[in-house]
């Protein structure tokens, strides 16, 4: 009799939520519930120092209770876009989480993989050594050297955690995987996976005689992608529909000699819509610097915001608000902006108009991606049969509309939004492992 296969997952380690994939009896292959009825879980940890000594290490508080946790206002640092970390200098350095602890990135990250893993081995009741891990097509644009170097990070992260085997696979090959197990006839698919940092095509050959194939690189005709997705849709609402409130692109006093005010400098508003940048605000110099800035405002209210964000260290929430307005604004309609954290009864209107004008620069750099991706494969666009969405930024509808507008002949499929690059990864590893 052959050895029983060792168990084996695959990891998909997003910028904003996570997900893992392992065999098993009842459905060949499933997604592991990470926290109750939930397949995914953000991708963040908070380190919870509230109440601890100071020799004490902080606890780590994985997924939605850690961002619940921060929200609530417990002692402690949120640590969100680990995946953005991997590709910058940021990635070897330590940062403090509270009180003078200091936590190298990469461990947040392996920390993050070790829990992943863990919940994963609940499942299977078996200890897990090999694992496929996703890839964007680009962890950094236009830099091969970085863009190996942060691959290389992930892997040493997940040798850490306690994987020996690994392997990667692009992530929207992954998607393609998964959406080849429901067809019954050859297509070719242009795979849109929009998530929170990376927005990826790939254009591959799908069909029930090809998907047994081990080696499927005949069949991927290009692969493109570009380092803009969702959380950068969020620093751009935010920028627009919740910062002007703060000051940001408001102007000066009036000045003596009659010239026109001088804009706000902008720079504190751009770290503040930057998740990965948000804590570098809350520094005490930071803070006294800003405070010594009021001169710079010609609406003291603008000024008394910011400093009431930055003390109150309200980056995140705020950042979040954004995110929340995007996402009710995404099929359409209006909603309202609850800022009472700033002020009492402070609320804002926010709408489908704002959201498009905020990001159609973004919106047309994703749908030039598509045509770079037709034009890698030499593909004419009435070429390509289906389009394939997956990602949660595909719940923005205008940005489904422009990017299928590129291929106008297909037929546009919307996959699960969540799970698709999940499942493609555990089909991948497991012709890979077994
Ligand atoms: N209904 C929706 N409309 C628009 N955007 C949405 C919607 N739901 C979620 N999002 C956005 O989708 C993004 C997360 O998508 P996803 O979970 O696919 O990303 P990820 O896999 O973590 O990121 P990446 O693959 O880029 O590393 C977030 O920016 C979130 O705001
Ligand atoms: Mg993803």
């Amino acid at each position: 009799m052959p050895p029983a296969p060792r168990p084996f997952c695959a990891v998909d380690f997003g910028t904003s939520n996570s997900a893992i994939a392992v065999p098993t009896p009842e459905a060949g292959l499933s997604l592991v519930e990470l926290e109750p009825g939930q397949v995914t879980m953000p991708t963040a940890v908070f380190y919870r120092v509230e109440g601890l000594a100071n020799h004490e290490p902080p606890e780590r508080v994985y997924g939605r209770p850690g961002l619940a946790a921060y929200l609530e206002g417990q002692e402690g640092r949120l640590m969100r876009s680990m995946k953005s970390i991997l590709g910058s200098t940021l990635a070897s350095q330590s940062t403090d989480v509270g009180e003078g602890r200091a936590v190298r990135y990469l461990d947040v990250v392996t920390g993050y993989l070790q829990h992943l893993k863990s919940l994963a081995e609940r499942r299977t009741q078996a200890p897990l050594e090999r694992a496929v891990l996703g890839r964007p097509v680009f962890f950094v644009d236009g830099d091969p050297q970085r863009d190996a170097q942060a691959q290389q990070t992930l892997a040493d992260a997940a040798h850490a955690a306690g994987w020996r085997e690994l392997s990667f696979q692009y992530e929207p090959i992954a998607a393609a995987l998964d959406y080849e197990q429901g067809i019954d006839h050859e297509a070719l698919v242009l795979v849109a996976d929009i998530g929170g940092g990376t927005s990826d095509f790939s254009l591959v050959r799908v069909g029930p005689q090809r998907r047994t194939r081990l080696d499927r690189k005949d069949d991927i005709l290009a692969n493109h992608g570009v380092h803009l997705a969702g959380t950068d849709f969020d620093r751009h609402v935010e920028l627009a529909g919740i910062l002007p409130l703060c000051g940001y692109r408001g102007l000066g006093p009036a000045r003596a000699d009659g010239a026109a005010p001088r804009e706000v400098p902008s720079r504190v508003y751009f770290d503040l819509a930057t998740w990965h940048l948000i804590n570098t605000v809350y520094t005490a110099p930071r803070v006294a610097e800003l405070r010594r800035m009021k001169g710079f405002y010609g609406d003291p209210q603008h000024h008394q915001r910011l400093l009431r964000v930055v003390e109150d260290r309200l980056g995140h929430a705020l950042l979040g608000r954004a995110e929340e307005a995007k996402i009710a604004v995404a099929e359409g309609g209006a909603t309202h902006i609850d800022l009472g954290l700033l002020e009492p009864g402070l609320r804002v209107g926010f709408d489908a108009t704002q959201a498009l004008a905020a990001l159609d620069a973004d919106l047309e750099r994703i749908a030039e991606a598509v045509d770079v991706t037709l034009r890698m494969a030499g593909t004419p666009p009435e070429a390509v049969n289906v389009v394939y969405f997956t990602g949660g930024s595909t719940g923005f509808s205008p940005l489904t509309r422009r990017l299928a507008a590129r291929v106008p002949t297909a037929r546009v499929v919307h996959g699960d939004r969540n799970a698709s690059v999940g499942l493609g990864l555990g089909l991948h590893a497991r012709r890979l492992f077994q």
